[in-house]
């Protein structure tokens, strides 16, 4: 177990590059599987759960050949051979739940496993749509391991009362299987992460994009190179670093900008906080750009809710902390899904914030944060293995008047291995 000791920190300048999107990572071993050739990954993620996904999909017949930790080849034949043992998805709930949508339509059968905090992660989301579409999915009361029967699928229509990437991702996949009949079309209330859609549209397939609404048919899809965009999920952490380090100033590189994960950029407006998007260009059907981010100690609250939480999920942990610094009370309502990620994210992020002097209540579908507050730190925090909330609470030891405790750091591997060195570059 390892525990982190963090200290205050005189200011961060300088620049760093922000490394490989997660999602994306993910999708591009997956969507890379399904096509037919081959594909070459270049800046691959370096966190567990992309690696969670490539083993698996190597446990699938797929030929992956890892040329450096960063550069990855795929030779797919579109056509995966029977496992002979269960599918470990690990920690990871993305791996999980997009994997059950290519397997129930496949003609063998196979079984998905995860971790003790993945097990107890809901799967009826994903179950649900796809029973509707033929597949047939035992689970312990909704919940890893799945026991997927291949089956021949047919397209539906369906509206998602959740705006999960993870859900709309995995009936797509389905959807997009050539063995599928007909057409499927997913809606969703609010706009989720539209990787999937991106990726799949680059590599061939036949799909078409309305707003909230996808559709997709059996497609063949065909190999290309893929350079995987910097991740701002990742990058957060050092936006909201940058932002409340007193006389911090310094540029992030290669940051994804896709809309429909920029919440936190938007966020960071309505609070007052200037940063700057410099050198924007596209890869792989993705926009990236750089961002130059300083201190600002004039930052107001906000209010979070709605069609921005899709935006800005994985990001709320790290934005607690940047409303403690703003002026007044920042409230985010929408976001009870909270609850079920890693850890429960409200309970949890509550419970360790206060610890250290940060004015939090528990909503039961968000949270307020009351500011401006000094942190007095000089606790001990609980990362309960989830690697965000590892994180988040790092940002806020920069500013603590006495130095915190994290433990169970070695969570952060899960996304982001290069995360501490990253602060240690910033550090002058
Ligand atoms: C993800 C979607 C989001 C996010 C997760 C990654 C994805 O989950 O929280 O970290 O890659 O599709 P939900 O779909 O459950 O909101």
């Amino acid at each position: 177990m390892a525990t982190q000791i963090v200290s205050k920190v005189k200011n961060l300048k300088g620049e760093i590059i922000i490394p490989a999107d997660k999602s994306v990572s993910h999708r591009a071993i997956m969507i890379s599987s399904l096509a037919k050739g081959k594909s070459r990954i270049t800046n691959f993620s370096s966190g567990a759960d992309c690696w969670s996904t490539l083993n698996l999909f190597k446990n699938l017949g797929v030929e992956i050949n890892v040329i450096d930790n960063k550069t990855i080849e795929v030779l797919s034949r579109a056509k995966f051979l029977k496992p002979n043992l269960p599918l470990d998805a690990g920690n990871s709930g993305t791996t999980m739940r997009l994997v059950s949508g290519i397997l129930a339509g496949q003609d063998f059968n196979s079984i998905l496993v995860g971790d003790e905090s993945l097990s107890k992660r809901p799967m009826k989301r994903v179950i649900e749509p796809l029973s509707l579409m033929g597949a047939k999915i035992d689970s312990i009361e909704g919940h890893a391991p799945l026991k997927i029967i291949g089956s021949q699928l047919h397209g539906i229509t369906y509206s998602s009362n959740l705006s999960s990437a993870q859900v709309k991702s995995c009936v797509l996949l389905a959807g997009v299987n050539e063995r599928t009949f007909g057409k499927t079309t997913y809606i969703e209330p609010n706009k989720s992460r539209n990787h999937t859609e991106l990726m799949l549209k680059y590599l061939g397939a036949d799909i078409e994009i309305d707003g909230n609404k996808t559709t997709v048919s059996p497609s063949e899809l065909t190999a290309k190179n893929i350079e995987i965009i910097g991740d701002i999920s990742s990058a957060a952490f050092f936006i909201v670093a940058g932002l409340i380090v007193e006389g911090s100033d310094f540029i992030i590189r290669n940051v994804g900008i896709n809309n429909t994960r920029t919440g936190i950029l938007d966020i960071v407006q309505r609070m007052g906080g200037g940063i700057e998007l410099l050198n924007q260009r596209e890869i792989a059907g993705e926009l990236i750009a750089d961002i130059r981010v300083c201190y600002n100690d004039s930052l107001k609250s906000c209010k979070i809710s709605g069609a921005d939480i899709p935006k800005l999920i994985d990001e709320l942990p790290v934005i607690a902390v940047l409303a403690s610094q703003a002026e007044g009370e920042t409230i985010v309502n929408d976001a009870g899904d909270l609850r079920n990620k890693e850890a429960d994210r409200i309970a949890c992020l509550v419970k360790e914030l206060r610890k250290i002097g940060v004015d939090i209540e528990e909503l039961n579908d968000g949270f307020i944060v009351r500011g401006k507050t000094s942190l007095k730190g000089g606790s001990a925090l609980d990362a309960y293995h989830d690697h965000r909330l590892a994180m988040s609470f790092y940002i806020a030891g920069l500013i603590c008047e006495n130095e915190i405790t994290i433990n169970e750091f070695e969570w952060i591997n899960i996304s982001f291995p290069e995360f501490s060195y990253l602060v240690e570059m910033l550090k002058s």
